[in-house]
């Protein structure tokens, strides 16, 4: 049964991690995968969910099934933390917990392909690596349109409009609600504003893809561009992740929510994730979203994991004020947000500093700001900038 199987690339981003780990190079630099680093270049577990883990060993009765829909309360505090107390004024929605917000992206992919098949989703360009695999593996048709000028260090917003009108009513917009993967370029909130009320015109629909809410501005600041959506479209999707912003990573703690129009389009939503979830895992992993309902549900573990969010935001927008400090043409990064930023990099500069200093960072020319150190900064800027090609 194995014969038609061909040999695969292996990830881009992951193969970075054993590339990395292999290096003897003391001086070595990880700027790859997006994982967020303190000073010292480690990524403790959150004192907020090591407590709410201590609770979760004295109180957890049982470990038997809690259904299709995952954690019920976990998926009600999120939703309130992304779009407001009840939903932000929307009533008919549907939502369910995922194994991270991969599997959020997957399920909002089968939904799209069962509820309207044959319509596109647009990607701006570039965007994670993983979302044109997973529209393409669910068979959504994909178009794209430049997002972000790499050389100029710059959001292609004139792009981005044109996209929307050539796009046919019913297509769907894939969006990063905050701190851009790869660029760190984010909408402006009044750039926010004029997109929804175009899609609401034009009769497209917003997939928001929201994984980095509190690394960029603040958790309120960061969910602005899902809630612009909520005032001006009939139909929304949301991919929602905790893995940064809880440093949950391997737990695969996600949840996606369907905004709708009717009571009806609801439920029928509702009832079409639970059976496809049923068929791709059956049910989520309980440990992360069990984690993150007990910070949420408790003002104490609340108030503490807020300060570790908001020292772990403050670490990466120092880091990227000091970068953005070092040169004019780096000047940019200091207005973009979140774990990442895309420079102007060859795959050739990118391999040369791979090759030379021990530099890691896939060949995209994107860095994990959070890599970097107060006392490295200044000599990665002087590796780079002969290489910068603008
Ligand atoms: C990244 O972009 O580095 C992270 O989101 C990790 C991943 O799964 O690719």
């Amino acid at each position: 049964p194995f014969a038609g199987l061909h040999h695969q690339p292996g990830d881009a981003l992951l193969s970075l991690i054993a590339s990395y780990a292999a290096d003897p190079r003391s001086d070595k630099m990880d700027l790859g995968v997006g994982i967020y680093r303190d000073e010292q270049g480690n990524t403790p577990v959150l004192q907020s969910v090591k407590l709410a883990e201590q609770q979760l060993m004295q109180e957890q009765g049982t470990k038997s099934y809690l259904g299709a829909e995952g954690n019920k309360a976990y998926v009600a505090l999120l939703g309130d933390l992304v779009f407001g107390p009840d939903m932000g004024g929307r009533p008919f929605h549907a939502a369910l917990q995922t194994p991270g917000g991969t599997g959020a992206l997957c399920m909002g992919a089968e939904l799209i392909v069962r509820g309207s098949p044959g319509r596109s989703i647009w990607l701006g360009e570039p965007t994670w690596p993983n979302h044109a695999p997973i529209f393409q593996k669910a068979g959504v048709p994909i178009e794209r349109y430049d997002y972000y000028d790499v050389a100029g260090m710059t959001v292609r917003y004139d792009a981005l409009l044109q996209a929307m009108e050539c796009a046919q009513p019913g297509d769907i917009f894939l969006l990063h609600g905050c701190c851009h993967n790869p660029t760190g370029a984010d909408l402006s909130p009044a750039q926010w504003q004029e997109i929804a009320g175009i899609m609401g015109a034009r009769g497209l629909v917003p997939f928001v893809d929201l994984a980095y809410q509190g690394l960029g501005d603040g958790l309120e600041e960061d969910a602005a561009g899902v809630r612009a959506f909520l005032n001006a479209v009939p139909q929304a999707i949301v991919a929602v992740s905790c893995s940064k912003n809880f440093g949950l990573y391997r737990e695969r703690t996600g949840a996606l929510y369907v905004i709708a129009d009717a009571a009806d389009e609801a439920a029928r939503c509702l009832e079409n994730l639970i059976s496809l979830s049923r068929v791709f895992w059956s049910m989520p992993p309980d440990h992360g979203a069990a984690v993150v309902a007990a910070i949420l549900a408790d003002p104490s573990l609340t108030a503490l994991w807020q300060t570790e969010l908001a020292d772990m935001r403050q670490r990466l927008n120092g880091l990227r004020a000091q970068l953005a400090a070092t040169h004019p043409a780096l000047a940019p990064l200091a207005s973009q947000r979140g774990m990442f930023a895309t420079l102007p990099l060859s795959p050739e500069a990118v391999g040369s500093l791979r090759e030379r200093f021990g530099v890691y960072m896939p060949l995209s020319g994107r860095i994990n700001i959070a890599g970097l150190r107060a006392e490295t900064v200044s000599h990665f800027a002087e590796l780079i900038l002969p290489l910068l090609s603008r």
